[in-house]
């Protein structure tokens, strides 16, 4: 039996424009929180809910003595502050469930994570970051290209203007990311190609889970996932994608490669797309995949691997007590 305590957000009132521009995501925690506390309880682990606050520290201490943390939250005063969480879970000297600050803050910002996967060799697209409209466009930048937010997800600012064929759409897409969503645009050369979804778990010697297709319905009249694809749940999933053993290795090998030259823990979640060459390339790690069953995606591919809920949340506990104690007795 373990005490688990589980940090999560009570959902944040919102008006109506930040509604349209996140429509669902803002609520996740606490949905996600209430499946993962009733896994637990279902193997008789005690969990203690710890609501995140500016008082979070103490919070926790208060909450008694924990074997593990496993959060759910993904930041107090807006969603962008993952990595400001797991820097205070750091602080604490109890084993926790997903990867450390490092790691959460390179990943978070998209054009840090290209670049760290770009040193370690592992495939993405030709990129560059724009902090203003009028940043001169690098040479080696090729249309048709693609825009997004550096640093969200849930697919905001991703619609189909998203894809520029011209330095024209270009800059009006930089402009529209740059406006509303205060940061900068991370431009990428475009990957026309199938798209992937891959689990990983497991932090000493971690696994792929069986590999989901991600495909999106011609009514959408995209090959992406845009914001209106993510929030009508419009995507089809095909778990175990129907490739070739060769594409599943390859797949999975470039997932891996992206998840160990970020140096993640426990568990990441990989999006793929293949470029004009069929080749797998990364479009992003994300280290705190949602949880939600029978939404998100990793729990469906853990399914697929054999895991229901419960036995993911626990893997993944004792994945973060048996790191902790390799860490301890280094
Ligand atoms: N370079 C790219 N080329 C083609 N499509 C892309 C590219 N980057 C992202 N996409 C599409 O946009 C979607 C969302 O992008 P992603 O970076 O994964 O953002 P989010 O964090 O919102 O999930 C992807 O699932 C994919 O369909
Ligand atoms: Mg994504």
């Amino acid at each position: 039996m373990y005490k688990i305590g589980l940090v999560y957000n009570e959902p944040k009132k919102q008006s109506s424009a930040e509604k349209t521009l996140d429509p669902r995501s803002y609520r996740q925690p606490a949905i996600i929180a209430d499946h993962i506390e009733e896994a637990f309880v279902s193997r008789s682990h005690q969990v203690k809910r710890i609501p995140a606050s500016l008082n979070l520290l103490q919070d926790i201490q208060a909450a008694g003595e924990l074997d593990v943390i496993f959060n759910v939250c993904t930041g107090i005063n807006s969603k962008q502050e993952q990595a400001n969480i797991f820097a205070l879970l750091e602080l604490l000297d109890i084993p926790f469930v997903g990867s450390g600050l490092i790691t959460q803050a390179a990943a978070l910002n998209k054009a840090n994570a290209n670049a760290v996967f770009a040193a370690a060799g592992v495939p993405i697209s030709a990129f560059q970051t724009f902090f203003t409209a009028k940043d001169s466009l690098y040479s080696d930048m090729n249309f048709p290209m693609f825009v997004k937010p550096v640093h969200e997800g849930s697919a905001l600012g991703i619609t189909a203007d998203s894809l520029v064929q011209n330095e024209a759409e270009l800059r009006r897409q930089v402009s529209y990311v740059i406006q509303n969503f205060k940061q900068a645009a991370l431009v990428e050369g475009y990957l026309p190609g199938r798209e992937f979804s891959v689990a990983i778990l497991g932090t000493k010697d971690p696994k792929v889970l069986p590999i989901t297709e991600l495909k999106i319905p011609e009514k959408y009249g995209t090959n992406v996932q845009t914001v209106d694809v993510k929030a009508e749940n419009g995507v089809k999933r095909i778990c175990p994608a129907e490739i070739t053993p060769e594409l599943t290795d390859k797949i999975a090998a470039t997932a891996l490669q992206a998840y160990k030259a970020l140096q993640c823990s426990e568990l990441a979640r990989v999006d793929i797309k293949l470029d004009e060459k069929g080749k797998p390339n990364i479009i992003e790690l994300n280290t705190m995949p949602a949880l939600e069953p029978g939404y998100a995606h990793y729990p469906l591919m853990a399914e697929e691997a054999g895991y229901s809920l419960s036995d993911l949340v626990e893997t993944l506990v004792e994945e973060a007590i048996d790191d902790w104690k390799r860490k301890k007795a280094a």
